[in-house]
């Protein structure tokens, strides 16, 4: 039996016993339903401003910014839908996305536009990932009424510069808001909601050691999402139903851990990040993803020729290694990204291999997965040459 190491502190992250500690009450006696008027109510309800300021305080936002949701994906859901439907009729229908954001993100701007209810540019990248920001102001419109781009990749760790993007859309066309999915930089880069220069952020607790099924769209004064869940008014009419309060409150101290410990954090996932990458381009036929000065600390992606992800990553496991190919498909189908696919990386988008480092991660952790990954690289080469070998000496 190999020791396991958790490389895929991308996809999530455990909880933080912090974390743990502040929801625990609300996981028990302290069951309370934020909207009513009893004590019990009342606690919960202040646990849920606390947290709202804890975020805001993250953000450099009011608290008021706050919106409260079930998920990173739904914070996405809700920029781009609440959007739409509120600027869409005054200001026009057109959406700009680049071709490298989360599939929360890109799945719903494609729904938008297959049903008829937006008009969709789709923005490329350079050979790292990158969006240039003038290829995104030339792509504005007078009817552009949202743009969306993340801040930091999860499957290439490379930083967008969001806020000469915002600076370009505004440039072009004032009217335009722009939103930015910072859900992977959360803890790891610094997240100001001036500096960013953008009118929507949208977070998820679970990426940093926060508990999973709790996001946040921030969105800024004036720019009210039109609500995709209607019913009882909560989160100030913006996002209905009873809330998460365990999850919000671990949300909330999940947030202040992320500020407070971030330089300390970064600095040694850098050195880590490093080492494993030099260990792993020392393999022949890997070669590192993303930009390699503008990138998200700690997160590891490289193409490994001639291994299908799928195969890696099931060997890996085996291996006491758990990675991932970088992208969130649910289905568990071997599906090439769409991210290296639109850096022009064509038949090798199905090789891609993420390693993204934790909080806990040690230099004897890196060394274990650098080997583990060089084992698990020639087992499968040497496979897919015996099975070369073999279908040629029956071919011949
Ligand atoms: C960049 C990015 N956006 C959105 C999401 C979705 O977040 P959640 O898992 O909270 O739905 C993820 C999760 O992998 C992500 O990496």
């Amino acid at each position: 039996m190999h020791s396991r190491i958790y490389f895929d502190h991308s996809a999530t992250t455990p909880l933080d016993p912090r974390v743990l500690t502040a929801m625990g009450p609300f996981l028990g006696g302290a069951f309370g339903n934020p909207s009513s008027l009893h004590q019990e109510g009342r606690l919960a309800r202040e646990a849920i401003q606390t947290a709202r300021a804890q975020v805001a305080s993250l953000i450099g936002a009011a608290p008021e910014e706050i919106i409260f949701t079930g998920s990173g994906t739904e914070a996405d859901n809700l920029a781009l839908r609440g959007v739409l439907e509120r600027w869409g009729p005054e200001r026009g229908r057109h959406l700009v996305v680049s071709a490298v954001e989360h599939e929360a993100v890109l799945a719903t701007a494609d729904a938008l536009a297959g049903a008829g209810r937006a008009e969709l540019t789709v923005v490329g990248c350079d050979r790292s990932g990158r969006v240039d920001p003038a290829e995104v102001a030339a792509a504005i419109r007078p009817d552009t009424v949202l743009v969306s781009v993340m801040l930091a990749n999860n499957e290439i760790g490379t930083v967008e510069d969001v806020a000469s993007i915002a600076g370009a859309v505004r440039a072009r066309n004032p009217r335009a808001l722009v939103h930015t999915d910072a859900v992977q930089a959360l803890g790891r880069l610094p997240l100001g909601l001036d500096a960013l220069g953008v009118d929507l952020i949208s977070l998820s607790a679970h990426k940093a050691y926060g508990p999973q099924g709790v996001g946040a769209l921030v969105a800024r004064h004036g720019v009210f999402p039109a609500a995709q869940l209607t019913g009882g008014g909560q989160e100030r009419g913006r996002r209905s139903g009873t809330e998460n309060v365990a999850g919000v409150a671990g949300f909330g101290v999940a947030a202040d851990l992320a500020d407070r410990r971030r330089e300390t954090d970064v600095a040694g996932l850098v050195n880590l990040t490093g080492r494993l990458t030099n260990l792993l381009t020392a393999i022949p036929g890997v070669e590192p993803t993303g930009d390699r000065t503008r990138r998200l600390p700690g997160l590891c992606s490289f193409v490994v020729a001639g291994c299908r992800s799928d195969l890696l990553l099931a060997v890996l496991d085996e291996l006491g290694v758990c990675a991932s190919a970088g992208s969130a498909c649910s289905s568990g189908a071997p599906v090439p990204s769409h991210v290296l696919a639109a850096m022009g990386f064509g038949e090798l988008s199905g090789c891609a291999l993420r390693l993204a480092l934790g909080r806990s991660t040690t230099e004897a952790d890196v060394d274990v997965a650098a080997a583990r990954v060089e084992r698990a690289v020639s087992r499968i080469r040497s496979a897919g040459s015996a099975a070369g070998s073999a279908a040629a000496a029956a071919a011949g």
